[in-house]
């Protein structure tokens, strides 16, 4: 057929036209069907990530951390319940131009080098000066934001000058830029130190058991100018017991926060055997230290999942073990369903004595070299703690012990017992000694004596 039968046939113009139409809308119904769900996928992934990722940084945030007001304990549930969600709210719209925009200039770029080289060539060149301005500015933006948040402590100069810059930019630049920093914001609060300190020496051999406590002094992060302890020395050696005693107030739990880890002194060092405190892992320290406190907190689940929570990988045997240690395998196997009775919220309710001796079972678990006891039969009638402190004393025997007891006569058997008031250990000696010296301790059995 001859030329004249195709008038339109030689136009470049019309048959780039065509083309333009069948690639665009092959192009559109492409993104239409694979972005959407891209970008989902993508969205709900990073906001999982963000989510475990807090989770973990809050929880291996000392206990110092959450006394602060803009990361209590609630401002941290909110963190992390809602700061994923409404910095996804941000990303996700702009995802879709991101996955969008990438899906584009690939399309592009093989469409123009298929039909013409040149205008492919300056496809490429544009694709490359775009991420280059991109990273650019966001350095720019990165820089000038930290030297003033450094400055600004109201943050209003900062605000200005993030409006200002990101006014500047184009609006893909600045919706970027914007979610990068709510992104970067949020993963501020993970500490870079606390991997390091994570990973930071582990102990090869398991520990003796033996604690060190030398001239202490330590003051709340919340009340920075009252020391709860001054000058607090002491020594447990491995399999030995001792009593902390005194008045209410005086930093008897104190210390147990600070062998917890749930802060550190301001002066002053602890050590198990000789390993300073500051170079042990948190799990390394929690598997050798047990608390058992005066309220036991059951979770929802079944008795053997609540002393799982000491040792996660603990065999049935090793769970038996620590009930009858704890004094706690008789009632259990009265239970209808034995081990895997619920309890907890909405499970069974327990006695105040039954629940006590699933908390010490948990304690146990992990057979641990070292065993706080704060106040653990406190809360119980007379009849529950007779059977706790049965409990108390064979979870006691062959490990180093710290006790703390408001009922004297509970502790008399301790190797040592240290009077504490205002922070500061008055008087130590055994029993025996502290009777003879006619002192604080003296005067307070003598107390109790009366009641
Ligand atoms: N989280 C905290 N933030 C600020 N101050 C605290 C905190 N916990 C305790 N304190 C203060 O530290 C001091 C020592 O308290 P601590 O709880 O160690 O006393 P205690 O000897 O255990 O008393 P009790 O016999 O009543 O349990 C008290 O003055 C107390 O008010
Ligand atoms: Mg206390």
């Amino acid at each position: 057929m001859g030329p004249t039968s195709r008038p339109f046939a030689h136009s470049p113009g019309v048959d780039d036209f065509i083309i333009e139409i069948d690639a665009s809308s092959v192009y559109q119904a492409f993104l239409l069907l694979i972005s959407p769900p891209i970008c989902q996928y993508m969205g709900e992934t990073i906001m999982n990530e963000m989510r475990v990722s807090i989770l973990h940084a809050l929880l291996h945030r000392p206990m110092s951390y959450f006394d602060r007001k803009e990361s209590s304990p609630a401002a941290s549930s909110v963190l992390l319940s809602q700061q994923p969600q409404m910095t996804m709210a941000l990303v996700d719209h702009k995802l879709s131009i991101v996955v969008d925009g990438l899906f584009a200039c690939i399309a592009i770029l093989v469409l123009t080098f298929a039909i013409c080289f040149p205008n492919g060539f300056v496809g490429v060149i544009y694709l490359i000066t775009y991420l280059f301005l991109l990273i650019l500015f966001e350095k720019m933006y990165d820089g000038a934001n930290k030297k003033l948040v450094e400055l600004d402590t109201s943050g209003e100069v900062s605000l200005n000058l993030v409006g200002w810059l990101t006014g500047l930019m184009s609006f893909s630049f600045k919706e970027i830029i914007t979610a990068s920093s709510a992104v970067k914001l949020l993963f501020g609060i993970i500490d870079p130190s606390m991997e390091k300190r994570k990973m930071e020496k582990e102990l090869d051999h398991i520990a003796e058991g033996s604690l060190r406590g030398q001239s202490i002094s330590f003051a709340y992060p919340s009340q920075p100018n009252r020391r709860a302890l001054i000058d607090v020395s002491f020594n447990v050696g491995k399999g030995r017991s001792l009593a902390l005693v005194g008045p209410s107030g005086g930093g008897k739990s104190t210390i147990v926060n600070l062998l917890e880890r749930f802060y550190d002194p301001d002066y002053g060092m602890l050590m198990l055997d000789s390993t300073p405190f500051t170079s042990l892992s948190h799990h390394q320290l929690r598997s050798n230290i047990s608390l058992v406190g005066q309220e036991p907190i059951l979770f929802r689940g079944s008795i053997s999942d609540n002393i799982r929570l000491g040792k996660e990988n603990a065999s049935d045997e090793e769970v038996k073990e620590a009930c009858r240690l704890a004094n706690a395998i008789e009632f259990i196997q009265d239970l209808p369903e034995g081990y895997s009775t619920l309890v907890g919220e909405k499970g069974r309710s327990l006695s105040g004595g039954q629940k006590q001796r699933i908390a010490i079972a948990r304690a146990l678990v992990r057979n641990p070299k070292v065993i706080i006891l704060d106040e653990a039969t406190s809360a119980l009638d007379t009849q529950s703690e007779k059977v706790v402190r049965v409990a108390l004393e064979s979870s006691s025997y062959g490990r180093t012990s710290i006790m703390i007891a408001h009922r004297l006569d509970t502790i008399t058997q301790c190797d040592e017992i240290c009077f504490i008031e205002g922070g500061k250990i008055l008087e130590r000696g055994s029993h025996s000694e502290l009777i003879a010296k006619r002192g604080k301790y003296y005067e307070m059995t003598e107390q109790q004596r009366m009641f």
